[in-house]
């Protein structure tokens, strides 16, 4: 199964370059892809035309197969205003205090709109789509199906993984407790889907006869066959490529990873509204006690924008989203072909010692 399903994504090599929102570009997708591995593109944030635009960015740069991401969301959000006029208060006073001259706004959408998004990535017609956050609707897959694109569905625990598989996804993206980035937990409560992935990979392989795509955690060529050890056909990394200079990661977000120990790494509801994992740094401490009266996403995330955008222009690294995996402090800051194949040697050599 593992050798067809790669030979299916048209790569040769058992890595996936994880979707990263804010932080993968074209050109960082298109050097995983050209390396043997498959690039993929976190969409979800871009509006429509900018998915196309980066899409036709990134066969510019490669003639390789590429993935393209959504967060399957719903169209319209509930606004909470009593939430939301308490976050902007909360924000702007946090601001001030630290110094910035930039203060909350409301803006013209909370997101972009996802059938739209959706749209545009059929149009795009990447060789894979992979989605977090929810399921697609039947009607939605077989659109993909039909334009022949295969599709990845994001899990957090074996019912979610089962859920994608009698869905029809082609493969199942396990998404262990230890990964960088928003959970992708649509079944359950965020804090009660947090499973290790040595634990939900057997778990999950046991489950589904689809192929398995192990991520969270894994920063080097001996943990993508631990992965494949316990049931992965390929391994997914993120934070391993944060670091890269063709991620778009700002600078003091990559200079913090290398201190961002293991300890310091939990999960935060504070900037975007969801459960994502990233560093426990200043904002974290700031907006803790109130993190259970914030908005949901997407809703804090587009309130958190203006004040994200103006911290990272001034370097603040402690007030911006750093978003990483447990094991960060092993990212290796490389351009990303050349940690490609360093992947793929420690890979061999880990295959070599074991035999
Ligand atoms: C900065 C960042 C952004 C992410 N954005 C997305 C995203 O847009 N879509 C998605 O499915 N997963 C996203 N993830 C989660 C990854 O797909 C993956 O689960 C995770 O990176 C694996 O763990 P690791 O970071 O320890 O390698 C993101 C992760 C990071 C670190």
């Amino acid at each position: 199964m593992s050798s067809l399903f790669l030979e299916r994504l048209g790569v040769t090599q058992p890595l996936v370059l994880a979707p990263m929102s804010g932080a993968s570009t074209p050109a960082l997708v298109a050097a995983v892809s050209s390396a043997g591995g498959l690039g993929s593109h976190g969409a979800g944030y871009l509006a429509p035309q900018a998915i196309l635009d980066d899409a036709a960015k990134i066969r510019a740069l490669t003639d390789r197969p590429f993935a393209l991401n959504l967060f399957v969301l719903p169209d319209d959000f509930h606004e909470d205003e009593p939430a939301i006029d308490f976050a902007r208060a909360t924000l702007d006073t946090l601001m001030e205090r630290e110094g910035l001259a930039i203060r909350s706004s409301l803006p013209e959408r909370w997101a972009p709109r996802f059938s739209d998004q959706f749209a545009a990535l059929c149009e795009a017609r990447p060789a894979v789509a992979s989605f977090t956050f929810n399921l697609l609707t039947p009607a939605q897959l077989r659109e993909l199906k039909r334009r022949g694109i295969t599709v990845v569905g994001t899990a957090t625990s074996v019912a979610e993984a089962r859920a994608w598989a009698e869905l029809g996804a082609d493969a199942v993206s396990l998404q262990g407790a230890e990964a960088g980035g928003h959970r992708g937990t649509f079944l359950h409560e965020p804090e009660e889907a947090m499973i290790g992935l040595f634990a939900l990979l057997p778990l999950a392989a046991r489950a589904v006869d689809i192929p398995l795509i192990a991520g969270g955690g894994i920063m080097d060529g001996r943990g993508m066959l631990a992965a494949e050890l316990l049931g992965a056909t390929v391994s997914q990394l993120g934070t391993a490529f944060l670091a890269c200079p063709e991620s778009s990661a700002a600078q003091a977000w990559k200079q913090d990873l290398a201190q961002a120990d293991d300890v310091r790494i939990t999960t935060i509801r504070s900037f975007s509204g969801r459960a994502a994992r990233g560093l426990r740094n200043h904002y974290v401490e700031a907006m803790k006690p109130y993190e259970a009266r914030l908005p949901a996403y997407p809703v804090m995330n587009a309130l958190t924008a203006p004040l994200r955008r103006a911290a990272a222009a001034a370097g603040r690294g402690d007030l911006i989203s750093e978003w990483c995996g447990q094991a960060a402090t092993l990212s290796r800051p490389m351009p990303a072909a050349a940690l490609v194949t360093t992947l793929l040697q420690e890979y061999a050599q880990a295959r070599h010692r074991l035999a």
